[in-house]
């Protein structure tokens, strides 16, 4: 089912690989519970954002998890080889993320009452935060020029292919109101709001002390500031930060200040031809 166009592309580094062909058949037979909550993104829309957040909205606010569990134990990737590691040891209601497109979701999910908050971010701000991680990421080829690194970004020749496929596969994903659509967008201009939404879509009935608690703790600058969350306990050789952090600008619309206006055109009338007909709103 994992056909080569969804193997992540350009992971060079054997010795680090997030993803094998065991993780991904992991993932497959993997056994979804109802009360399982996903966080479903294409890669740099925000998803250890939602590594933050989804365990404190879950557990009423405390703050212990994201203190002592690192982000990719706390809250793991479907896909990736640590799952099976830490699976026996997430709380319930469990919280996982993923990068898969819809197609690729394992069957159980499918028939599950599993909860999915989809995060979409401006394309645009997501190439720019994808071509700063291909430099700091040890696992990643190197991007190359910008110029080289939007053709492959449109092409889909990069981690989990195109943006548009995916966002096509998530929207038209017809889960009712198991899903729940979301933009890095809001969740940057008003995050006490955007937790809001995700609590009362998760039915946790939080306190608006609870609400202002949460969004504190999942700010741009306590995430910079906490190891559990921002990859200061990688390997320098894994995740290299003197050359980008992970927790890098944090801002929308950082795409004006990497962005030609010939390559604005290009990148636009891609994107628009490739979601002609689709009517979802865009961040
Ligand atoms: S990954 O590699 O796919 O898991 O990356 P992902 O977490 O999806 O995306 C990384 C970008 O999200 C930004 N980020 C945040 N922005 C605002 N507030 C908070 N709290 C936050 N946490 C993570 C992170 O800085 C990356 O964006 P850029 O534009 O590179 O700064």
């Amino acid at each position: 089912k994992y056909g080569e166009a969804y193997l992540p592309f350009g992971f060079t580094c054997t010795s680090a690989k997030a993803h094998t062909t065991e993780s991904l058949e992991y993932a497959q037979n993997f056994c979804v519970e109802d009360t399982d909550v996903f966080a479903i993104t294409y890669p740099k829309s925000g998803t250890i954002w939602m590594q933050e957040i989804l365990p404190l909205v879950l557990n009423g606010g405390d703050l212990t998890p994201i203190h002592t569990i690192p982000n990719w134990e706390r809250v793991p990737w479907l896909e990736e080889k640590q799952l099976a590691r830490v699976v026996d040891k997430l709380a319930s209601p469990r919280a996982l993320v993923s990068h898969l497109p819809y197609s690729l979701m394992p069957p159980s999910f499918c028939t599950s009452k599993a909860k999915v908050i989809y995060v979409m971010r401006n394309p645009k701000d997501i190439m720019v935060s994808s071509y700063y991680f291909h430099q700091m990421a040890g696992c990643l080829e190197d991007p190359g020029t910008f110029e080289e690194f939007m053709d492959k970004f449109l092409e889909g020749k990069v981690m989990f292919g195109k943006w548009t496929d995916h966002v096509k596969s998530w929207r038209n994903s017809e889960l009712g109101d198991r899903i729940m659509y979301i933009t890095y967008e809001e969740m940057v201009e008003d995050l006490p709001a955007s937790l809001r939404h995700i609590s009362d879509f998760l039915g946790c009935n939080l306190t608006e002390e609870v609400i202002q608690k949460i969004a504190e703790h999942c700010s741009f600058k306590s995430m910079q500031n906490n190891n559990m969350s921002n990859f200061s306990l990688m390997p320098k050789v894994c995740m290299d930060s003197d050359k980008s952090p992970f927790l890098r600008k944090g801002i929308a619309g950082d795409w004006k200040n990497h962005f030609s206006s010939e390559q604005l055109a290009r990148f636009t009338s891609v994107i628009s031809k490739e979601l002609e007909g689709e009517s979802f709103p865009l961040p």
